[in-house]
């Protein structure tokens, strides 16, 4: 099986990203033909991103996935706009997509209502490049978080549509959710999702130092009453952070509910805050030590662009051929 997973360096990974799509990806290396990658080029439809810190955020999320446990013995990791033939695919998608289907997607319809009528183009056929990130390799699985799911989706009816049009080049690749952390909300309002777009105070950071995630815990939006127990309906806050610390400590949550019975939040949190940081701990070392030899960073994503590449440019022909452009 082919699986391939990316993230956008728009900042510092969180524990969303951590549980929602990395961990899955450690344990499929072990198993699968994996390609994880750097979305850069996703990353510059958000305004904020781009510039010299675009740069220096994918390779610290370069570093992170290492840190992580990603042995680029056992995977390939490469930068998305280090192979052009991505966007030429998505270019050739985008003639297949109905306007309609794109502007039907949750994230742009999200989008549009922070924007406005200013949105960016690139966040409408923002799911053509992520079809042709996937098909590109012609991978089957996608491991994401769940708000990625419809993407996926698209990716499928992208590859039945060009299989029956032009014949058959590309599988349907299916999306696998995490059981658990595949949609951790925003500690300010768990209404939403945790998401790297919104201000730092709503999410934790992977590298966030410990004073600043105590803080953030701390200050971490509760719901009313005072009791210690899972109810997403009417106690969204407390179960937010009870499935964090079921995510870091392995407990199950109804024995993190009995640990906590009749202590109240404050303890709670504080309990939580010491356990992230101890978690935490080791990754944010290792990415420290991985970051002090940027050449080395830099020459692991080069030798997976190169082996990557060969993939995407034997497809790309394909697809050119199937469709009668000149190869
Ligand atoms: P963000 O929305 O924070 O900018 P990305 O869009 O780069 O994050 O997402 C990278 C991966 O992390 C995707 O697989 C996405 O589904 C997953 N992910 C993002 N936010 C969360 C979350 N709050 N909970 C679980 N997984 C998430
Ligand atoms: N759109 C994804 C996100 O926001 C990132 C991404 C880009 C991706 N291309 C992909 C994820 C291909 C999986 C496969 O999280």
């Amino acid at each position: 099986m082919r699986v391939l997973s990316g993230v956008r360096p728009t900042s510092l990974l969180h524990i969303g990203n951590y549980f929602g799509a990395i961990s899955q990806w450690l344990q499929m290396q072990e198993k699968h033909d994996c390609f994880f990658f750097i979305a850069d080029l996703h990353a510059i439809t958000e305004p904020t991103s781009y510039g010299p810190i675009l740069a220096d955020n994918t390779l610290d999320v370069a570093a992170s996935y290492i840190a992580a446990g990603l042995n680029p013995k056992k995977c390939l990791l490469y930068v998305q706009s280090d192979i052009p033939e991505h966007t030429e695919l998505a270019w050739i998608f985008s003639t297949l997509i109905p306007l309609g289907e794109l502007e039907r997607m949750t994230q742009y319809k999200d989008l549009q209502k922070k924007y406005g009528s200013s949105i960016n183009a690139g966040l409408l056929t923002y799911p053509a490049l992520m079809a042709a990130d996937i098909l590109i390799y012609k991978a089957n699985a996608v491991p994401v978080g769940e708000d990625q799911q419809q993407h996926v989706e698209l990716t499928r009816t992208i590859a039945r549509k060009f299989n029956s049009k032009f014949g058959k080049v590309f599988p349907e690749p299916i999306a696998i959710i995490a059981k658990s952390g595949a949609r951790l909300k925003s500690l300010t309002d768990p209404s939403k999702k945790m998401s790297k777009s919104d201000p730092s105070q709503s999410y934790i950071g992977i590298f966030d130092a410990p004073q600043v995630i105590k803080e953030k815990i701390m200050r971490a939006t509760t719901d009313s009453g005072s009791e210690i127990k899972f109810d997403e309906k009417n106690k969204p806050a407390i179960s937010n952070l009870l499935t964090i610390y079921h995510l870091f400590s392995q407990m199950t949550v109804s024995s993190i509910e009995q640990k906590f019975k009749g202590k109240g939040y404050a303890s709670f949190k504080t309990a939580l805050a010491d356990l992230i940081i101890e978690k935490l701990q080791p990754l944010q070392e290792k990415q420290k030590q991985l970051l002090k030899n940027k050449e080395k960073l830099v020459s692991i994503l080069n030798a997976g662009t190169k082996k990557a590449r060969l993939i995407a440019q034997k497809t790309l022909k394909e697809v050119k051929r199937k469709i009668g452009l000149i190869v």
